[in-house]
This record gives C-alpha cells, structure tokens and sequence, in this order.
C-alpha cells in the first residue's frame, strides 16, 4: 500500500456562523479520510482568531501568524466579523492580511444552482445557472492605499482618498487564470467586467491587458462588459455566462448577486489561491460572520462543506472533490435544506444529510 499522505490544515472558524459551519467541513474531510484505507489523513490545528481574540489582546490575529501558517497545506476559514469591532478592522486585520500576505490572487467564486433549491430567477435551472466568477485577490480596490487627513480644518473638512492599484503584473496574472480556467470548461468562454468609461486609467489598464492576453487565446471566446450592465445580465441571461473575471471589488459585488440568484448566500463557497503554490491557499464560505443568525444552530453549512472541497481538489484529492459535490446534490435534491433555502433542517441535520450521501 502506498504510503500514507498527510495534508495539514490551519482551521479558523472566526466569529459568529464561522465556528458553526466550519465543524460541518471537517465532518467530510474526516469521513473521507476514514473511507480512504489510510491512503490521506487530514491533521488539523485550530486557531482562536477573530473578533473575541480581537477583544481581548487588540489584535485579529497572533503577530507571527503569517509565519505560523506558512508551513500548514492550507487554511480552512469561516469567518470574521462582529458587532462592536469595526468591520474594516476585521477584515484588514485577518482575511485581507492573510490573502495579501501569501499573494492569494486569485479568487475563485462558483455560482451554480444545486438541484432542489429554488432561484428566485423564474426559468433558472440548474443547467442555465453555471459560472465562475474569478477575482483578482490582491490589488484593485481593496489595496488598502490612501489615507485621511485635514481633520484639523475643523469639523466637516476632513478628506479621505481611497486609491485602487492596477498593475500590469496583477491584471494579466489573474486574467490568465480565467482563460486556464475556461479551457478545462464544457463552454470555452471568458467575460471581463471592468467599469472603464468611468476609471479610465486603471480599468483601461485591465481592458488592455485583456485584449492582449484573449489574442494569445484564440479558442476561447471573450467579451468584455461594464459592470453596470453585467448585474443586469447576472438578473436576465445568466444562461450566457461561463468564465467571468473582474477587479476585487466588481467581482466580489457580482458573485453575492450570483448566489443569491443560486439561492442563498448561505451555497456559495470560495477558494483563496496562491496558483504558483509558494504559500498555502485558503478556502472559505463567501457569507461573513452572520449575526442575525449566528448560534441559533440554523446556518447553512453548504458554502463550508463547497469550499472544503474546493480544498481537496486543490490538495490533488479530485475524486473526493467531486464525491463530496455529489453528495451535497443529493441532499439538497431530497430537500434537506436549512431556512435560508425554504427548509427546515438545523445545520447539523443539513451537515449529517451530506454525510450519508457521502
Ligand atoms: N469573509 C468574511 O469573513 C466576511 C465576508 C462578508 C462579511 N463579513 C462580516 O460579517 C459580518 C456580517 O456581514 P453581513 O451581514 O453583511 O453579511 P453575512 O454574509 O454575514 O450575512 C448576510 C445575510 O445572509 C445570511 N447568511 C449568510 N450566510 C448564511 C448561511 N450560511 N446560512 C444562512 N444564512 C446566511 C445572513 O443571515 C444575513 O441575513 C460583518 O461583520 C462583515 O464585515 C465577513
């Protein structure tokens, strides 16, 4: 027998809905590891950052915290935020660090109806209902460049300037990663979104690099689209999107919009990639913290059990990947759904309805 491969994982579950769904991801890891005949095992190292963390020691996370995590395979996150802690200071001081920190440039965000669930898009099925949207992790408008200054004029003067950074390197990395991407895809296809009559410096900037890089791609169609006009098409054509890349911010509005039309926020998942491999990746439910819901037992654990396999595929486990997606078909297309999607399954339930499928 061949031997045993072990892949070591950085569990952050964070704050509120986090520390409930995270436990139903590790649930099928550990099942998959169970039934693989000792060929992986998955070795798992929990981290208490977050808002409490925050609370007690003014910080989200331990200060070596990038050095500690650069040794694990990947990091498996739920997420961060909570009433009382400024929420650019928790996304800045966990989730933002840690993609910037290990050059996540890439983030992957499927929107896909799963069958049993309904859209609130009248025709959508799951055939029409099937894309990726690609964000670009690290730049654009969530650089973090600017500032705020003038207070001292007086009340009412201050200033604050909010840059967004475009480099060439940037655009053309993670626009090379959609056209990958749309080659391993039934539907050859990558759609840019920028907003470049507007932004005519840095979105100009993208457009170029896109041209340039479709012409090296001559058997994927492209077309480029302004963001306005796209959350329409999200709403009217969904059935004509397959690969589509944007900016951080343009990308990370749009893909709310695309699971919400998939059914809820509560299905879609995420994966934080580092494509060269030189840190580990991180996988993470799209939703935040969810307070309105959060230790009421009724958060839909789907988004963390997608991303754990987002994860495996990326540890190379592409069987288990897909077993798992089956698995989490089968329950929602017997209806075992928690409120967000019209059920009435506790999280657990949802979580042990995709253990039996497993
Ligand atoms: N990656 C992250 O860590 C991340 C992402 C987004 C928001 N946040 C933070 O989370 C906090 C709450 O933000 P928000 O309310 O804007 O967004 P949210 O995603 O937490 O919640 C939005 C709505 O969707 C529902 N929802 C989300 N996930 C669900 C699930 N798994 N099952 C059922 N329903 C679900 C919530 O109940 C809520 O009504 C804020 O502090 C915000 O900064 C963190």
């Amino acid at each position: 027998m061949a031997a045993k491969r072990t892949f070591h994982i950085a569990v952050i579950p964070g704050d509120g809905i986090g520390q409930e769904v995270v436990p139903e991801g590790l649930r099928v890891l550990d099942r998959l590891a169970e039934r693989s005949n000792g060929r992986f095992g998955f070795e798992y190292e929990s981290f208490p950052w977050g808002c409490r963390y925050y609370l007690e020691t003014g910080r989200m996370m331990a200060p070596d915290a990038l050095d500690v995590l650069r040794g694990f395979d990947a990091i498996y996150f739920g997420a961060v935020g909570w009433p009382g802690v400024p929420d650019h200071v928790s996304l800045w001081g966990l989730r933002l660090t840690i993609c910037q920190g290990f050059d996540q440039y890439v983030n992957l965000r499927p929107v896909r109806l799963l069958p049993g669930v309904t859209s609130p898009l009248r025709h959508a099925t799951p055939e029409t209902m099937d894309w990726i949207v690609v964000r670009e992790n690290t730049e654009g408008e969530y650089a973090g460049i600017g500032g705020r200054n003038l207070g001292g004029r007086g009340p009412g003067k201050e200033v604050a300037i909010q840059a967004g950074l475009f480099t060439e390197e940037g655009c053309e990395r993670v626009i090379r990663h959609a056209f990958a991407l749309a080659r391993q895809r039934q539907r050859r296809k990558v759609t840019s979104v920028t907003k470049s009559n507007a932004q005519q410096y840095g979105m100009v900037l993208w457009d170029e690099v896109f041209a340039r890089v479709a012409a090296e791609h001559r058997d994927v169609e492209t077309e480029q689209w302004l963001v306005d006009a796209m959350a329409a098409r999200f709403v009217l054509r969904p059935e004509t999107l397959e690969v589509v890349v944007a900016s951080n911010l343009f990308a990370d509005i749009l893909s709310d919009l695309g699971s919400a039309l998939a059914g809820s926020l509560g299905i879609a998942a995420s994966a934080n990639l580092n494509p060269e491999r030189r840190f580990p990746s991180m996988f993470e439910p799209v939703h935040g913290s969810a307070p309105d819901i959060a230790g009421q037992g009724i958060a839909n654990p789907i988004a963390a059990i997608w991303s754990a396999a987002l994860m495996l595929e990326h540890l190379g486990l592409t069987d288990e990947a897909a077993s798992v997606m089956h698995a989490l078909e089968a329950a929602t297309a017997a209806g075992q759904l928690t409120p967000d999607l019209g059920g009435t399954c506790t999280t657990r339930q949802a979580g042990d309805a995709v253990l039996a499928n497993l």
